[in-house]
């Protein structure tokens, strides 16, 4: 890989678990235990964790994440969450989660349009694209997760997209205890990569970090990154428990510490 090196992430989603006060406990709990700078690690609560969340995680930093964005600034949507609002609250937002996709019936236009209120407003969305098991068997999966992300970006690249982060979630791994192999994975973050290319977004397609999800855990989060192409976790489950955290910010480590040693050494 050409230029700078990316960032290691690991995202923990919190989906509809833990009260504010148990979110507070647990992100402090965790962040005792994943106290690894060369590591990017973002927790993102349910909403009204977020501020418990964002002191409990002071000075760690550990950066706060939103599971969703409203794709409008302000207005008559009763329930919704906009991205000026999250400001100070959080500096990430998850965008076109599959659970989202299914039960809010969110499309790619829609979630293309919360990407950009994300960028727009300093938050880092993390957008979450994924085919279901039907699509893989029939061959289908990186058309699918192709034609996701032209009906979420199609417009023009932001001069922020840098801070753009692509989630692969593939639907049938999520919460099944299935995960993904680890080379079909890589194989989809490369077609990513020239799907963004494809779609004119080339700093976006150079830089951007692709992260795997779908029943990760510590035994195997060492399968992804142990991809060249694949430089994290979008965690589920998985990040409740602190001892998996642990486990899967220490691997990640490894795997940061050794590309950038990587990187230092190819480059003088
Ligand atoms: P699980 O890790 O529970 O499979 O969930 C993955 C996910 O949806 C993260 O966003």
């Amino acid at each position: 890989m050409m230029g700078a090196v990316r960032p290691v992430i690991v995202a923990a989603n919190w989906k509809m678990h833990t009260t504010a006060a148990e979110a507070a406990a647990l992100a402090g709990a965790i962040a005792a235990v994943i106290d690894e700078p060369a590591v990017t690690r973002v927790i993102c609560p349910p909403y009204v964790g977020l501020a418990a969340v964002r002191d409990a995680l002071a000075g760690t930093g550990i950066e706060v994440g939103a599971q969703n964005v409203h794709h409008e600034l302000a207005g008559p949507f009763t329930g919704e969450v906009s991205a000026p609002m999250l400001q100070g609250l959080a500096s990430w937002v998850i965008c076109g989660h599959s659970e989202r996709r299914r039960d809010a019936g969110e499309t790619d236009a829609l979630i293309g349009r919360k990407v950009g209120r994300a960028l727009e407003h300093g938050l880092r969305p993390i957008l979450a694209v994924g085919e279901q098991l039907a699509d893989r068997q029939a061959g289908r999966a990186e058309e699918v997760v192709a034609a996701q992300l032209a009906g979420a970006l199609g417009g023009p690249e932001p001069a922020v997209a840098e801070s753009l982060v692509i989630a692969y979630e593939p639907v049938w791994a999520i919460g099944t205890g299935r995960n993904a192999h680890g080379a079909d994975a890589a194989a989809m973050a490369g077609s990513i990569r020239r799907a963004l290319a494809r779609l004119g977004w080339r700093d976006a397609a150079e830089r951007v970090p692709v992260l795997y999800g779908g029943s990760v855990t510590a035994a195997n989060i060492g399968e992804f990154l142990a991809e060249p192409s694949i430089d994290g976790a979008l965690v589920g489950g998985a990040s409740l428990k602190i001892d998996e955290m642990a486990g899967i910010v220490a691997r990640a480590a490894l795997t940061a510490r050794a590309r950038a040693g990587v990187q230092g050494g190819s480059n003088g």
